[in-house]
């Protein structure tokens, strides 16, 4: 008799964070997402930036058609959820085009320099954006969050924590009401802040800070395929993510952050930041999930906590995964280029249905 591999099925989860790119790169990478998930929200931080909603309309288009043209049904219903890219010119009236568009679901802040393609990114939000702020607190427009300072003075691990104190703390006095995620949350000083802070936050997890730490970055030498930002933390954060992300709360749901870039741009002397996850996503968390013995826990992380906060129903569709070893493949096309993606070569314990 050939044996039947244990299922796991759930209400099909979306992915709150990811980067599909542009062009080419956009039409190589955007089925490895509309398998899996339902929607994403679409991060903005292309060359030039997505400032308007108008810009957001016509990259939406884009997005779309690329999915149309993978010919695939399990496919073919993904929604791209989309936002804009925040800068210190954002006028407050572009919060109500792109609340009254339907299709903007966030704006998205890039403390100027932090990572890939944010230097049109903010520089002194309070002091900046004030009037978009206000706008957005009251057209209930989250703001998404890359979490990090700049500052050179402060050491490239405590970027995250700097930052709570320096920026989240103040941000939300100022606007008690405004809908903030963290995005891409790293360690356990932001576990503890958005576990505890009053008003409406969540946080975003990728898979890859529940399952790494950051000796995944020198294993045997120098892995540019695992620099990615907010770069992986030391164990202690890896254990504190994974469980906020398996517990009771509801404030912490998927992000993947799949970020692709071709080969040669981070096997370079200064390599780019960016994981590539997006073929493997619910593999990957899947294995986090069993690893901390809570696959029970990776609906409400994956399907239902998202949606909750961002005020959409959740998905009707379901997904299954198969507990079947799987090889990640070393490199996966990408438009020209090739793309290698997280754990390449490595063997993950589940795949999907199908
Ligand atoms: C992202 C990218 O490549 O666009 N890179 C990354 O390391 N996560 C940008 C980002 O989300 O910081
Ligand atoms: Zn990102």
């Amino acid at each position: 008799m050939p044996h039947t591999p244990r299922t796991l099925t759930i209400r099909q989860p979306d992915d709150w964070h990811l980067h599909l790119r542009d062009g080419a790169v956009l039409q190589a990478v955007v089925g490895d997402s509309a398998r899996q998930f339902g929607r994403a929200i679409i991060m903005p931080n292309l060359k030039p930036p997505v400032t308007t909603t108008a810009q957001a309309a016509e990259y939406r288009e884009r997005i779309l058609a690329a999915v149309a043209s993978l010919d695939e049904a399990g496919a073919a219903g993904f929604q791209p959820l989309m936002t804009l890219y925040l800068t210190d010119h954002t006028p407050p009236d572009e919060i109500q085009r792109a609340r009254e568009s339907g299709f903007v679901h966030g704006v998205k802040l890039y403390p100027a320099g932090a990572t890939t393609h944010s230097d049109a990114g903010v520089t002194d939000l309070l002091g900046r954006c004030g009037g978009v702020l206000e706008a957005m607190q009251r057209h209930g427009m989250p703001l998404l969050v890359h979490g990090e300072v700049t500052d050179p003075e402060v050491d490239l691990f405590d970027r995250e924590a700097v930052f709570i104190e320096r920026v989240m703390v103040p941000l939300r006095e100022a606007y008690p009401e405004l809908k903030v995620v963290f995005e891409h949350l790293t360690t356990r000083d932001g576990v503890q802040y958005v576990s505890e802070a009053p008003g409406p936050i969540a946080a975003t997890i990728t898979a890859h800070h529940l399952l790494y730490n950051r000796n995944a970055l020198f294993k045997g030498g120098l892995r540019p395929h695992w620099y990615c930002l907010p770069v992986l933390k030391r164990e202690t954060h890896r254990r504190a993510l994974l469980e906020a992300a398996t517990g009771d709360s509801p404030r912490f749901f998927l992000g993947t952050d799949s970020a692709p870039h071709p080969r040669g741009a981070k096997e370079q002397d200064c390599g780019c930041a960016g994981c590539y996850t997006a073929r493997h996503a619910m593999a990957l968390y899947a294995t986090a999930f069993e690893g901390a013995g809570r696959l029970d826990r990776l609906e409400a992380f994956a399907s239902l906590n998202g949606p909750a906060f961002y005020g959409l129903p959740v998905n009707t569709a379901t997904l299954t995964l198969e507990h079947v070893d799987t090889d990640i493949p070393h490199e996966l096309p990408m438009g020209d280029d090739v793309v290698v993606p997280l754990a390449a070569g490595e063997s993950l314990p589940w795949r999907l249905q199908g």
